[in-house]
């Protein structure tokens, strides 16, 4: 969704600027803009990609060395060049970016305009900086204590940065509900909304709180207050994440360098956590926690989207391996529906970007209701990771490519540890069970990176079905969720319709849609309820379905039925759901890559959803 970045120092702003916004497009948006501050503000914004700004103010002169600039994602009204952020208070001394929506946008606009403002775009952000101006010459205060009276009338969320011509060497930057993390470098400071366009400038960084103001001048100490006019002492802390990390590294996207990194990523997620020859496995962010889950009426899982995948793999951890009662819930319908929830309750919350709104509101409510809240997030101190009492980071390192990918699988990765360590606890599976597991477990990227040497097989199976219109992808057990993310996979990035079902449901509703043209994807591993599978398998081509079968490698039975079979080494059931998903997002990316879609930013999608 809609990104921010801003500098303010001794370094041309311009390049910086726009470098940040690049390193922010993977985050979905359709305008983009830019001010620069030389004596006077200059802004220019451009509908569509960063190229095209980037393209439009090559023969402007951008001299200045205080700027911000934004990527935008329409919320109010049409995505276009005068919609596009910054705007301009009215005397244009002021100019503003703004992340997130101001829910009283419609009152405030009334009273200013009934003051003689004139309004240029749609936007409630253009109706925010009026305020700040307003306010600031009506009652004669200086800007940053304007921004603050103005943030006490706003209703909703918002992450601001603002330049004034009146004070050339500082930006104001303000946050609610809306990440913005502050770069502090040597004396200048970098501002976005998220580390992605700091890393490569200065690893220290301050992530605003909520209702905080912060004002940078360059050469100066960074000065912090809350708008309850309270000053608060910055918290510097140190980003993890490497350039390289942000960079395709010799990859045509970065989906699939993502999907590469795996056997890394998951590796990533277990050190420390397990030890295989001990027979230990400890998280350390939820230990306070444990004897609070152990004893928990029962888990409610809340989660959107692909984490929401993770989430019923993890029902299916917990319920199996530790005995304890999940339940799993879209995070946006668990906030509407007045769920029951007491003290006794404990609830996960699961988000890649740590920053989905419905996740966070979700999680806010259940706070109210007395629940405890863990976290797993990969975005480290993320809206998410701080709203939670406690939680654990899934350390997959940076995901740009909007489908989530390694995300997904270091999220399961967390769950089935913290699914071992409860049932270490409370013993709930014998201990050599327990060892056995473990030992599995710790071998998984090594069959990671058995899975990913498909030698072409995905790319030509892709090339077969790369024109059709449906898909089906079906499975059962624990890999029924992997259903569910294969078929999102394929969905978000190819535009082709694609469903995940229960294989055993098949028969009541969608093998109505069986024929020659349809290809229907099985996750069928010889574990658990494999027979029930292969029969499913059978009532599909006995009605010339064709079959894409996932199987466990040496399977000969489902490999005479299926009309491709894509082998993964043998493995526990319990690890099926990783090893599974893994060449599913593979036949989605070159589906897509053969249908000239953009992988990487699929249209209408953003990275992280920060609207409801
Ligand atoms: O950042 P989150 O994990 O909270 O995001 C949730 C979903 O928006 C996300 O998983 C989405 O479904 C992805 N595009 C899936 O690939």
């Amino acid at each position: 969704m809609c990104g921010i970045v801003a500098y303010v120092g001794y370094k041309k702003a311009h390049p910086i600027l726009i470098k940040g916004l690049q390193r922010l497009e993977y985050r979905g948006y359709d305008s983009a803009g830019i001010s620069v501050l030389n004596g006077k503000i200059s802004t220019f914004k451009t509908k569509g990609k960063v190229a095209e700004l980037e393209n439009y103010i090559k023969s402007k002169d951008l001299d200045g060395q205080a700027g911000i600039a934004h990527t935008r994602w329409a919320t109010h009204g049409e995505p276009n060049q005068v919609n596009a952020h910054p705007h301009f208070s009215q005397s244009k001394s002021i100019s503003i970016i703004h992340n997130g929506i101001i829910e009283n946008y419609a009152v405030l606009k009334e009273e200013l305009v009934s003051r003689g403002y004139v309004f240029e775009s749609d936007t409630d952000t253009e109706v925010l900086v009026n305020l700040i101006e307003d306010i600031r010459i009506n009652e004669k205060v200086l800007l940053d204590e304007a921004v603050r009276i103005a943030l006490c009338q706003v209703v909703g969320a918002y992450a601001i940065v603002i330049l004034s011509d009146e004070h050339p060497n500082t930006l104001i930057a303000a946050r609610k509900g809306s990440p913005l993390v502050i770069g502090i470098g040597d004396d200048d400071y970098y501002i976005a909304s998220d580390a992605t366009p700091i890393v490569e400038y200065t690893k220290n960084v301050v992530y605003l709180e909520d209702e905080e103001i912060a004002v940078l001048t360059r050469g100066e100490e960074l000065k912090i207050r809350t708008t309850k006019n309270k000053e608060k002492t910055p918290y510097v802390q140190q980003l993890e994440w490497n350039l390289s990390e942000l960079e395709k590294g010799g990859y045509d996207h970065f989906m699939m360098k993502e999907i590469y990194e795996q056997p890394r990523s998951i590796r990533d997620s277990m050190r420390g956590r397990l030890n295989p020859v001990t027979g230990n496995v400890s998280l350390g962010g939820i230990i306070d926690y444990e004897q609070k889950l152990l004893t928990a009426k029962r888990i409610i899982i809340i989660a959107c989207g692909t984490s929401w995948h993770a989430g019923l793999v993890g029902e299916y951890l917990f319920e199996d391996i530790a005995r304890i009662p999940v339940e799993v819930e879209y995070a946006s319908e668990f906030r509407y529906r007045n769920p029951i929830i007491t003290e006794e309750d404990v609830v996960i919350a699961i988000s890649q970007s740590g920053e989905t709104a419905d996740t966070l509101a979700a999680i806010e409510l259940a706070k109210q209701k007395g629940a405890t809240i863990i976290g797993i997030c990969n975005v480290v101190g993320s809206s998410i990771a701080r709203a939670t009492h406690a939680g654990s980071y899934t350390h997959a390192g940076p995901e740009i490519g909007v489908a989530s990918t390694k995300a997904f699988t270091a999220q399961v990765t967390v769950l089935t540890l913290m699914a071992l360590r409860l049932a270490q606890l409370n013993g709930a599976i014998p201990k050599t069970r327990f060892m056995q597991l473990l030992h599995e477990l710790d071998s998984l990227p090594e069959k990671v990176e058995e899975v990913l040497n498909t030698n072409g097989l995905t790319e030509h199976i892709a090339k077969k079905y790369k024109d059709v219109n449906n898909f089906l992808y079906l499975g059962r057990g624990y890999n029924f969720p992997v259903a569910l993310e294969g078929a999102l996979k394929l969905k978000e990035i190819s535009y082709i319709h694609a469903e995940g079902y229960p294989a055993a449901e098949m028969k009541h509703g969608p093998i109505a849609l069986i024929d020659e043209n349809m290809p229907v994807v099985f996750i069928a591993p010889q574990l658990g309820i494999y027979e029930k599978v292969v029969s499913n398998i059978q009532e599909v081509k006995a009605r010339k379905g064709n079959v894409i079968a996932i199987v466990t490698e040496g399977d000969t039975i489902v490999r005479n039925m299926a009309d491709y079979v894509i082998e993964i080494p043998k493995t526990e059931e319990y690890l099926v759901p990783i090893l599974a998903s893994i060449p599913l997002q593979k036949l989605a990316y070159h589906i897509a890559v053969l249908r000239n879609c953009n992988v990487d930013m699929p249209r209408n999608l953003a990275k992280s959803v920060t609207v409801e």
